[in-house]
């Protein structure tokens, strides 16, 4: 991958302020991509968006905004229209998990319209816009932030119905624009080291020690490993690869 292919490039992070969006936001903007960053947490937004700016970005635009909100999304991307002229990657990563229920059928209908609204429509809504800006340029890459368990069964059914949902997203958009040059691939991470995941150990010692010895190579992924994944979907290396879902789960679905 020749690194200077991202200088001047303008690339969108949703859930830029931790966690993976935020090592994702910092290693497009180590390459000197222009980049647009976004995330409900205004304070720690700020922070994200100066470390991008010491990480060397061509050019940081910083806006709070929620992603299930479709007024915000679109005043999102038209900031970014003003600011950069075009978008020519797209990171769609915000998500949540849902709270911890006994059992299936305790889930809430609030839990259930929150982490879909989040998840899936956020997820969609963004995608429109990317999409409508991509088709004109007649170019560009997202990546959706799918999961691991996109691919498996796990004891959260709504967060898992919604990384399905993002795949399913994935390829339809893949397969009616890659003729119009755009890309779109799935990101598919196992247990990584992120405020996410310790919400779920939260749940009890025998979480985290049940997580780890699904992942036969022993210990959690780091938010800047799948960072370097998202990377290089977006590069000219992956020219090839469109409605794809990258696993990085350190071996938990091969068994
Ligand atoms: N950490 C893992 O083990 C793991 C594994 C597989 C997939 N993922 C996915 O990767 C993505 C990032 O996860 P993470 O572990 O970095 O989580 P995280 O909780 O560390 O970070 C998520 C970020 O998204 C922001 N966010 C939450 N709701 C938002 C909203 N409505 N609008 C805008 N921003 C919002 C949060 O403020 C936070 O900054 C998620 O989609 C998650 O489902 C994570």
């Amino acid at each position: 991958m020749n690194d200077d292919e991202f200088a001047g490039r303008a690339v969108s992070v949703t859930g830029a302020a931790h966690g993976i969006g935020r090592a994702a936001a910092l290693a497009f903007a180590a390459r000197g991509a222009r980049v647009a960053l976004s995330d409900i947490d205004a304070p720690g937004l700020e922070d994200a968006a100066r470390a991008a700016a010491a990480a060397g970005a061509a050019a940081v635009l910083a806006r709070p905004t929620d992603i299930a909100d479709a007024a915000q999304v679109a005043r999102w991307f038209a900031a970014i229209d003003a600011a950069f002229g075009r978008l020519d990657c797209a990171v769609n990563n915000a998500g949540i998990g849902e709270p911890a229920a006994a059992s299936f059928e305790e889930q809430t209908t609030e839990n259930f319209d929150r982490v879909v609204g989040v998840n899936v429509r956020g997820t969609w809504l963004c995608m429109r816009e990317e999409i409508r800006r991509m088709k004109a340029q007649g170019a560009g890459a997202i990546v959706n932030l799918a999961s691991a368990v996109a691919h498996v069964a796990s004891p959260s059914p709504i967060y898992t119905l919604t990384k399905h949902a993002i795949l399913g997203l994935t390829r339809s958009a893949a397969a009616t624009h890659a003729a119009l040059g755009i890309r779109v691939n799935a990101m598919c991470p196992g247990a990584i080291d992120t405020d996410l995941t310790r919400g779920f150990f939260q749940r009890g010692p025998q979480v985290r020690e049940r997580l780890l010895a699904a992942h036969p190579i022993g210990r959690m992924g780091t938010a800047e490993e799948i960072a370097g994944g998202i990377v290089w979907l977006c590069s000219k290396d992956a020219a090839f690869m469109t409605g794809a879902s990258l696993l990085m789960d350190g071996g938990y679905t091969a068994v």
